[in-house]
């Protein structure tokens, strides 16, 4: 029913090259009608969104978007972000000695939840942050069947979305980023459809994606020793190790796992394999970035920050679809590693295997269990 591509090269050629289309009206299968009509992606592939348009659709979807996450934007941010993770980490300090605490639900995830909420205008007090988490989760979880697919993403995240774009109409709110997107609404620019999917896309792929990342970050550390040593020892001696740190962390072990299907519009030659006009090819980006052959030296497998090769990840993706929200992602990151390893120099994690998310698109754990001290 589909191909998987896996070495870097291949990777670039399906996300880059024209012919290779978002629109599911190029998937042959799906035309066929050989499709099960519960199968549970059915909903989100046949959705108009950002992620499921070409060309000029998606252009003027994505617009507003990157506007609102421009890199002088984020920079702008930095100051919040430090708040937020002083706070975070703040509460994390009257964890009790010797108790085992869960990294992710404490620090990875409320992080890039606060900043995405922030940035869209979501108020900070009151049950609609915790909301947004839940249901982010739920249309992530791909073990849902189809009716708790369509019920998250087609009904309760819009509703949600839809009752808190009322309230901020009536409040007079305007510099945000969801009453950026209203306003191109308001202008033509957008449909409300477009402007619910946006939404969708930009509060999922804002926080579950960075707290993956750094998790993996800090179970990179954790694991590598050495390599800790060697990022605190160039701190010591006046240099930022966080950048290189945190380009490692998005190849070891990226934060999202399938890049969901493009659809080839005519034959390609891929590598040496000929793509059909009309098949679904998915882009597995755990598995692209430790393919020895795109990363030969040293060992894929090793977290090896500074590693000659690094900059060649397609963690964020490549072609018109590449992440807006990847210097976000970075700041947030780098941040985050900096202060936690400063707060907590004996941070350790606990022996135990944890288990994955059950997500097609998300790569990351259900839980980071750490002692602190
Ligand atoms: C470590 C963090 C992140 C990773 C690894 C990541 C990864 C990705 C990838 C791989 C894509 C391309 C999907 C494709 O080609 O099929 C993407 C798209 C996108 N990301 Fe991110 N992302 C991250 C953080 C963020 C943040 C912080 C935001 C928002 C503030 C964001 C918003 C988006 C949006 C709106 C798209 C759709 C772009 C389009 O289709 O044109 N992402 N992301």
């Amino acid at each position: 029913m589909a191909k998987a591509v896996t070495t870097r090269e291949a990777s670039t050629l399906v996300l880059t090259d024209p012919r290779f289309s978002k629109d599911i009206k190029h998937w042959g299968a799906h035309a066929r009608g050989e499709i099960p009509p519960d199968w549970p992606l059915l909903f989100i592939v046949e959705g108009k969104g950002l992620l499921t348009t070409d060309g000029d659709t998606h252009r003027r979807l994505r617009l507003p978007v990157q506007r609102a996450i421009s890199p002088r934007r984020v920079q702008a941010l930095r100051p919040d972000i430090e708040a937020v993770v002083d706070r975070l980490l703040a509460e994390l300090a009257t964890v009790p000695a010797g108790e085992e605490t869960d990294l992710h639900a404490r620090f990875a995830l409320p992080l890039p939840l606060e900043v995405i909420c922030s940035l869209l205008g979501v108020p900070e007090d009151g049950p609609l942050r915790e909301e947004l988490r839940v249901l982010s989760a739920a249309a992530m979880n791909s073990e849902a069947g189809v009716e708790e697919v369509q019920n998250t993403v087609g009904r309760d995240f819009p509703a949600t979305l839809m009752s808190l774009i009322e309230q901020k109409r009536a409040d007079g709110d305007r510099d945000d980023l969801i009453m950026e997107l209203v306003a191109a609404m308001d202008e033509g620019q957008l449909t409300e459809a477009e402007v619910m999917g946006n939404l969708v896309v930009t509060v999922i792929g804002g926080h579950e994606t960075t707290a993956n990342l750094i998790c993996h970050a800090v179970r990179g550390l954790l694991t590598h020793p050495g390599t800790l040593a060697d990022a605190r020892a160039r701190q010591d001696a006046g240099e930022n190790p966080w950048p290189d740190v945190v380009e490692e962390a998005l190849r070891w072990e990226s934060p999202s796992r399938n890049l969901m299907f493009r659809y080839a519009t005519e034959d390609v030659a891929v590598d040496d394999e000929v793509i059909r006009e009309g098949e679904a090819v998915l882009v597995p980006l755990p598995a692209v970035q430790r393919c020895p052959r795109s990363f030969p030296d040293p060992d894929p497998e090793l977290f090896a920050p500074g590693r000659p090769d690094v900059s060649r990840h397609i963690a964020f993706g490549v072609g018109p679809h590449r992440c807006p929200g990847a210097s976000l992602a970075r700041l947030e990151a780098e941040i985050a590693l900096r202060r936690l390893f400063d707060a907590f120099p004996g941070l350790g994690l606990v022996p135990r295997p944890a288990a994955r998310v059950p997500s097609l698109g998300m790569n990351g754990y259900q839980e980071l269990p750490v002692l602190l001290n």
